[in-house]
């Protein structure tokens, strides 16, 4: 059995997306529920694989949970485990980040290290470094790290050598239920991370600077329940709008905060895109040529790591020569051998793309290495002459929800298709 999403491309978009919640606004946020013993409710819950799996996560260390819709209700009363196996933290990734929660709140944690993966090395010695620091004992023996704090974690001033996203979330959780005051220097000033702080002060920390590189945190012997809506997904937001840069047309994504792009809207502008946004749409229409760009991703607010992908595959459609210098990952390049298949003219050196676009785009089989390497695919297609076959569509489950009906809502001609072994005829050795 095979599947695959199927794509008629060189179809106008024109219409309106509701966006989901973030994905990952609900994967830290969720696992903060291990913080506190009363129920945290949530809405705008995405309807994702990674939610899940978190949810599965947190019901193994005695979590509860309830879910209708985009509702989830959890709470877990006491935790009934303290070990996160390399199966768990294998399927998800933000699995490591329960350390924190164990830690401030069980004082002892068994946590498999989460490994690289397609994109890069993505090591966790910040977390760890972070941790120690708060006075947690840790020691990392053959692929896991055994933590304790015996007497507690401490408030610390820590000063983060890259503004990482999960270091940050981790440091935010453990400070949040250690009383004092705690300083996070070099923080990650990400929109999720201001989500998560805003649902702990609603827990009863009390944090000040988020959003900025100081992030000060006076935390609790104890914390409350918590009622929250995620913020709506940018990555998912942009990846339509990239969409209809690429195929043409006019595209509005509703139920997204035209701030949490940072830099991203800039760029679409140097692409010649005519942009209206209000506190909760940015709307794009293709008017004429795409031009080309240079970007560079960074940390928030520079441009996002997670739209690097899915630019490059409109930037393809762009007349003239574009550059994208990838400054986050050191391996997330793995989409330009699928782009090129159909007809891209890309070329890679080390950490810079140069994509020399206009170049006649062709539906072609492609298969997606990651999450955002298929939605680049998804993009490409879209704007390809052609029918393109998308394999590996479940990394696409994992951060775009009911993405077939939503992209079909807007006139693309998109399934989702599943191949019965006796398709295939296999041939040659
Ligand atoms: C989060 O990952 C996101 N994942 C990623 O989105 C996103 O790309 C990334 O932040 C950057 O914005 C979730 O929120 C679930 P980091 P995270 O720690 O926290 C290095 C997607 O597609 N680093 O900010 O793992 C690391 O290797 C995913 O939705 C260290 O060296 O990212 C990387 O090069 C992919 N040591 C860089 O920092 C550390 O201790 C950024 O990592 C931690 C990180």
């Amino acid at each position: 059995m095979s599947d695959y999403i199927e794509i008629e491309g060189e179809k106008p978009l024109n219409g309106v997306v509701k966006i989901s919640g973030a994905k990952n606004a609900a994967l830290p946020q969720l696992i903060a529920t291990l913080l506190t013993a009363e129920q945290c409710e949530f809405e705008n819950v995405p309807a994702l694989e990674d939610v899940s799996l978190t949810l599965h996560l947190l019901e193994h260390f005695g979590g509860q949970a309830a879910r209708t819709s985009d509702k989830v209700k959890i709470s877990v009363p006491h935790l009934l485990a303290s070990e996160a196996s390399y199966s768990l933290v294998k399927a998800l990734r933000a699995s490591f980040w329960v350390l924190a929660p164990l830690l401030a709140r069980g004082r002892a944690a068994r946590v498999a290290l989460p490994g690289g993966d397609k994109i890069g090395a993505r090591p966790v010695d910040m977390h760890l470094e972070g941790l120690a620091q708060m006075g947690a004992d840790i020691k990392v023996k053959h692929g896991v790290v055994l933590a304790t704090a015996v007497d507690g974690l401490r408030p610390a001033d820590i000063q983060l050598r890259f503004p990482s996203v999960g270091a940050t979330h981790q440091l935010l959780m453990a400070a949040a239920l250690v009383p004092g005051t705690s300083i996070i220097r070099g923080a990650a000033r990400e929109p999720e991370v201001e989500a998560l702080a805003s649902m702990l002060m609603q827990m009863g920390a009390d944090i000040e600077g988020t959003g900025t590189a100081t992030i000060i945190i006076r935390g609790k012997e104890e914390l409350g329940g918590a009622k929250v809506r995620l913020i709506g997904d940018r990555i998912e937001a942009g990846t339509y709008l990239l969409a209809g840069a690429a195929a043409g047309g006019s595209v509005r994504v509703n139920g997204v905060n035209p701030l949490h792009f940072g830099e991203f809207l800039d760029l679409l502008s140097k692409m010649n895109l005519d942009l209206e946004y209000g506190d909760d749409y940015v709307q794009v229409t293709r008017a004429g040529d795409l031009k080309p760009v240079d970007a560079i991703t960074g940390p928030f607010p520079r441009f996002a790591t997670d739209l690097q992908a899915p630019l490059m595959a409109a930037l393809c459609f762009a007349s003239g020569i574009s550059t994208i210098e990838e400054t986050v990952y050191e391996g997330r390049f793995g989409h330009v051998s699928e782009l090129c298949r159909m007809g891209a003219k890309i070329q890679v050196d080390q950490q810079f793309a140069t994509i020399h676009g206009q170049s006649k785009m062709s539906g072609a089989e492609v298969d997606g290495h990651d999450i955002r390497a298929a939605a680049s695919l998804v993009v490409a297609a879209l704007g390809s002459n052609g029918t393109s076959v998308i394999y590996e569509p479940h990394h696409l489950r994992r951060g775009y929800e009911a993405l077939e009906a939503k992209f079909s809502n807007i006139g693309a001609r998109i399934g989702y298709k599943i191949t019965d072994p006796e398709d295939f005829v296999f041939t040659g050795c």
